[in-house]
């Protein structure tokens, strides 16, 4: 059993027959029960407005489980216990008459968490309904991305919650903020002073953030295509791990010490616009190719594709900071779907001795990494520079890692929680560390806008890449034109 202390809740999910829900957030729920991290009074409601029976979707529900939910981590009691607490309420979001029914259901006394895993264009109107059965003032929200498309539509989204709720019971999702090695991340920077001192202009080169995706658009169409990878990973995503990299270490722990921190960054990237264009940002979009021997159709040749999209579905970019800390220290950003594998890493590589004594030819390989590898293997390694052992070898350099393998040795007893097991827990303990600001959202719009009103000025279609690969080979003249490459197997 855990030692954190869990309050009572009663957790409502909006949305609760869609996929988020049934394949993410109820098995998340389920294994705080296991842990032991829902408190015997926490009761979950199922909302949506699907036609059927209250059997037929707790049922289903229950099937989700059993497909989503690892099977050596279903067990009967738990999930008896799980279900016992589960009901469904079939509602219509915009119906001020629905509510009263949601009202009676709610525990006395302990506070409602409303999960809105919607479209974002309900959150006003359910923040709305909730204030007029008089439920919002005990109630967090919580609001999964995308909140809006970009500034003017994230704003009318976060305006229209605020009439109802504070910032600080508002918590907007970035699932990677809850991936384990990102908190690590955390851990590593500020309760280490070797790295902390380190962590400028005057000892790193250059930093590489990677999320490569294998999957293609898997059935969501209808929504990537008005998206693209920009507003899909780079508006929220990676730039919330560039944020976590880049920030000043904040004075406390607590949220609000974070946020300021992490806004900071955001205010400080500089705009990519003119000939920043063609130099700093490359867009691709997947054609047809293959991976692991199976043919993969084309971005264009998806189930429900619009034939004439130019919507990027790969993004590799350079940001600079312009602050002290980062001034002449390029972020590489890079993320695309359909590429050969799933990883996401993040690479800090540290400069060259100020004075290099050995042979001229070891030179390429000198330069400390630390890489910070969020999925799959998560884990920490730092490559180092060691000799090659035999008497035969004279000072023959190699690099080496220091190894922390989150999912072996020392750490396999500890399993790695899923993202969202940790945001859900988060919000039941009202601690918004892991949730982003309004401001934060609107920054990284705000950088976003600029460079999709870049590209609709130029009029230029994505490069095409062959789906299974690394992206197009504009990526890589990206990085090597500042003499540097990506790193590694990638
Ligand atoms: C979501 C994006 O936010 O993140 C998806 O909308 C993407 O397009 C997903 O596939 C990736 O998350 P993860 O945790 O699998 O890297």
């Amino acid at each position: 059993m855990s030692s954190i202390s869990v309050e009572p809740c009663t957790f409502a999910l909006f949305g609760a027959l869609g996929d988020l829900a049934l394949r993410k957030l109820f098995p998340a729920l389920y294994q705080l029960d296991r842990a032991g991290l829902l408190h015997e009074r926490t009761r979950l409601l199922a909302l949506a407005r699907e036609p059927g029976s209250v059997q037929e979707h707790l049922a289903s529900i229950e099937a989700h489980l059993h497909e989503f939910v690892a099977s050596d981590t279903l067990d009967t009691t738990v999930l008896q216990r799980f279900l016992g607490r589960l009901n469904y309420l079939h509602m219509d979001f915009l119906d001020a008459q629905a509510y009263p029914a949601l009202a009676a259901q709610v525990t006395p006394e302990a506070p409602l968490i409303a999960y809105f895993a919607t479209p974002a264009a309900v959150y006003g109107g359910i923040c709305e309904n909730l204030a007029k059965v008089g439920l919002a003032e005990r109630t967090r929200v919580v609001l999964e991305k995308p909140i809006g498309h970009d500034l003017e539509s994230s704003r009318r989204v976060n305006d229209a919650v605020a009439q109802f709720f504070p910032e600080n019971r508002i918590y907007r999702i970035d699932h990677y903020l809850g991936k384990e090695t990102v908190q690590n991340l955390i851990a590593l920077r500020f309760a280490n002073s070797l790295f902390e001192t380190q962590w400028n202009q005057t000892s790193i080169s250059h930093v590489e953030i990677s999320v490569a995706e294998k999957v293609g658009i898997e059935g969501r169409w209808g929504y990537f295509d008005k998206a693209g990878q920009l507003r899909d990973m780079i508006q929220n995503h990676l730039l919330q791990l560039l944020c976590l990299i880049a920030m000043d270490p904040p004075s406390d722990l607590s949220a609000d010490s974070i946020r300021d921190e992490k806004v900071k960054v955001l205010k400080a990237l500089a705009p990519i616009t003119g000939e920043g264009l063609g130099t700093r940002v490359v867009r691709g979009q997947y054609i047809a190719g293959h991976s692991d021997g199976r043919a993969l159709p084309g971005y264009l040749d998806e189930e429900n594709a619009n034939t004439h999209s130019d919507t990027e579905t790969f993004v590799a970019l350079r940001a600079d900071i312009r602050n002290w800390r980062w001034a002449g220290v390029p972020f590489y950003l890079r993320t695309g779907k359909r590429m050969p594998q799933k990883l996401s890493q993040i690479v800090i590589h540290f400069k060259e001795p100020q004075h290099y004594i050995f042979a001229a030819e070891q030179r390429l390989q000198i330069g400390n990494k630390l890489i910070i590898r969020l999925q799959p293997d998560e884990g920490i390694s730092l490559r180092v520079m060691t000799k090659e052992q035999g008497l035969d070898k004279g000072m023959q350099l190699r690099s080496s890692p220091l190894q922390l393998n989150f999912s072996d040795g020392s750490f396999r007893s500890a399993r790695i929680p899923d993202a969202y097991e940790r945001l859900l827990l988060e919000v039941m303990r009202g601690n918004q560390n892991l949730f982003v600001r309004k401001d934060e959202i609107e920054y990284a719009w705000k950088w976003c806008d600029q460079l999709i009103a870049g590209w609709k000025q130029s009029g230029e279609a994505p490069r095409p890449y062959a789906a299974g690969t690394w992206g197009p080979v504009a990526a890589v003249a990206l990085i090597t034109r500042d003499g540097r490459s990506w790193y590694g197997d990638i």
